[in-house]
């Protein structure tokens, strides 16, 4: 894969996250999610790869645009596995909350895991709690084995959790371990990717999510060295034969970073729609709009933030910035 195509890459999430930023407190994700959706499969036309969604907007007979299947891109070579989510975080959008992204992440083609749409339980951690951590450990185990790696005391130790019924239990026992806890409304790929980086204030991901957004947080831990293991939650014969079409049978497997993301060919790109803790949210200014990008080329490790502007006018007496 040309470290070239990076850049473009950022482009894709920008034009996503300056479609959905727009709708940002509208009450009215369905939109915010349309428009996202709609810039991110037209931007995603100039990019010179031949691209196959693997992960996306759902199966090819309920999504118009970058649905299972779909091939994106200028159609010439690389052939790359694409996964995408526009807009990371629907309801956070239409509420105006903090932390929802627009994020992609490509690999060469069969490299990148084919999740179904269903519950994966998650668990995600930086580079420096890489292997120390297991999904067949219990929760006061893993958070332990963390503040060890990380050489932090328990409870100065913060763990993202969704803020979700089915977690009561995980969260009791989060606590009971002496963590501290940060509930979250929506959006678990920000915070996976954000446990990746030092400073963030976020350590560990813990509980179950969207499994399409395990693959993304998992390809962009892969670039940065930490660590996710996940495993296919089915809530219903739905989701095991939905699972089943992808070949996934067997529900108490622990998916590792290879089964996930294969190999270290994978790129990652972000951009951010409202304020998170790793990026700025879009800022709409007298001149256009300000995005905050995060890159990421899992081979050579390189990260990149891109802070950008973009000029919507080039009438007389526009500001500069
Ligand atoms: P959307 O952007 O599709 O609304 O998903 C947001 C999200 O919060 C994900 O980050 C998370 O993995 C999943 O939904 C959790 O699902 P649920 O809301 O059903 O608990």
């Amino acid at each position: 894969m040309e470290r070239e195509l990076t850049l473009e890459f950022v482009r894709v999430t920008e034009a996503a996250a300056l479609a959905a930023g727009r709708w940002m407190g509208r009450g009215n994700k369905e939109k915010a999610d349309e428009a996202a959706v709609t810039a991110m499969r037209r931007m995603f036309d100039t990019v010179q790869i031949d691209g196959i969604v693997v992960i996306g907007e759902g199966e090819m007979d309920e999504a118009p645009m970058l649905y299972i299947g779909e091939r994106v891109g200028a159609g010439t070579p690389p052939e790359l596995d694409v996964a995408v989510d526009p807009l990371e975080g629907t309801n956070i959008v239409a509420k105006g909350l903090t932390g929802a992204i627009s994020v992609l992440a490509v690999a060469p083609r069969g490299c990148l895991l084919h999740a179904p749409d269903m519950y994966m339980d998650k668990i995600a951690v930086g580079p420096r709690a890489a292997g120390k951590i297991s999904l067949k450990a219990s929760v006061e185990e893993n958070i332990h084995s963390v503040a060890g790696a990380l050489n932090k005391k328990v409870e100065d130790l913060t763990v993202v959790i969704l803020d979700r019924p089915r977690h009561e239990d995980l969260i009791r026992q989060a606590r009971k371990a002496g963590a501290r806890i940060q509930l979250i409304s929506d959006g678990d790929v920000a915070p996976a990717v954000a446990a990746g980086f030092e400073g963030t204030g976020v350590d560990m991901l813990l509980g179950i999510g969207g499994a399409p957004e395990g693959v993304l947080a998992a390809a962009a831990l892969r670039c940065l060295g930490g660590e996710m293991q996940g495993r296919l939650w089915p809530m219903d014969d739905d989701d095991v034969a939905r699972a089943g079409k992808m070949g996934i049978t067997d529900f108490d497997r622990i998916l590792m970073m290879d089964d996930l993301v294969k190999g270290d060919e994978v790129m990652f790109a972000a951009t951010g729609i409202t304020d998170s803790t790793l990026l700025r949210g879009v800022h709409y200014t007298s001149w256009g709009a300000r995005t905050h990008s995060v890159v990421m080329r899992g081979r050579t490790g390189t990260i990149r933030f891109i802070d950008a502007r973009h000029l919507f006018s080039r009438k007389p007496g526009y500001a500069r910035p």
